[in-house]
């Protein structure tokens, strides 16, 4: 499973870029709000940090306004990834611009029926949100193992990006329901590695080395 990093501040995506274990990056409208910077300085500066793909999300809401917000994203650099709305506007878009061989992620998908037809306009990525179907006491994992079936059924190439994914928890239920990707934010990314255990012993390791003296 891959894994992006669901942020727009360019410090986080530095330090965890430099692991090695990050593949991409998204943003939407409220993360670039809250850097505080301009929309295409920052996706520009994101952009240089990875190679992998970068979604940044269109604010217009017709088709000749995606469109156009669209093809100035891609020209920022060759990874921007364009992240369209799941509404009959979005999926028109989404089906011209990768026509022409932009990559798209259509995000807010709630639903499978949703997640079938961005996969018929085309989509590279479609972001089913779980943490905003747990919100409302709904079980958002059952929705990725839905979508995964049906892009099984009729060969969809459509990666699918789990997004709104707040716990570690989340990150293991969608590895085993084969989600393609997942994106996080930096904290909960950092917090996968984290086991009590793995401490208690790494602090055994090192008193009884300390005790014989051990050098490497
Ligand atoms: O990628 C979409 C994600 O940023 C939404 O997360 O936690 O605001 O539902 P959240």
């Amino acid at each position: 499973m891959k894994f992006f990093v669901d942020t727009a501040d360019t410090k986080d995506i530095a330090d965890l870029a430099a692991t090695g274990l990050i593949d991409g990056v998204t943003t939407n409208p409220s993360l670039i709000a809250k850097s505080g910077r301009p929309f295409a300085d920052v996706i520009a500066e994101i952009c240089a940090l990875t190679p992998g793909p970068v979604s940044a999300e269109v604010v217009a809401t017709d088709y000749d306004g995606m469109i156009k917000e669209a093809r100035k994203l891609a020209k920022i650099a060759s990874n921007v990834t364009v992240k369209l709305p799941l509404t009959l506007d979005g999926l028109k878009a989404c089906k011209t611009l990768t026509g022409e061989g932009t990559q798209v992620n259509v995000t807010l998908c709630f639903s499978a029926n949703q997640a079938l037809l961005a996969a018929k306009a085309g989509a590279t990525f479609i972001s089913p949100f779980i943490g905003r179907l747990d919100d409302i006491h709904l079980d958002g994992m059952d929705l990725i193992h839905e979508i995964r079936q049906i892009y099984d059924n009729y060969l969809f190439d459509t990666e699918i990006l789990a997004a709104s994914i707040r716990t570690p928890n989340h990150v293991k239920l969608c590895a085993l329901a084969g989600a393609d990707v997942m994106t996080a934010p930096p904290a909960v990314i950092k917090s996968l590695v984290n086991h009590p255990l793995t401490d208690k012993g790494l602090e055994i390791f090192l008193a009884d080395a300390k005790k014989a003296g051990i050098k490497v």
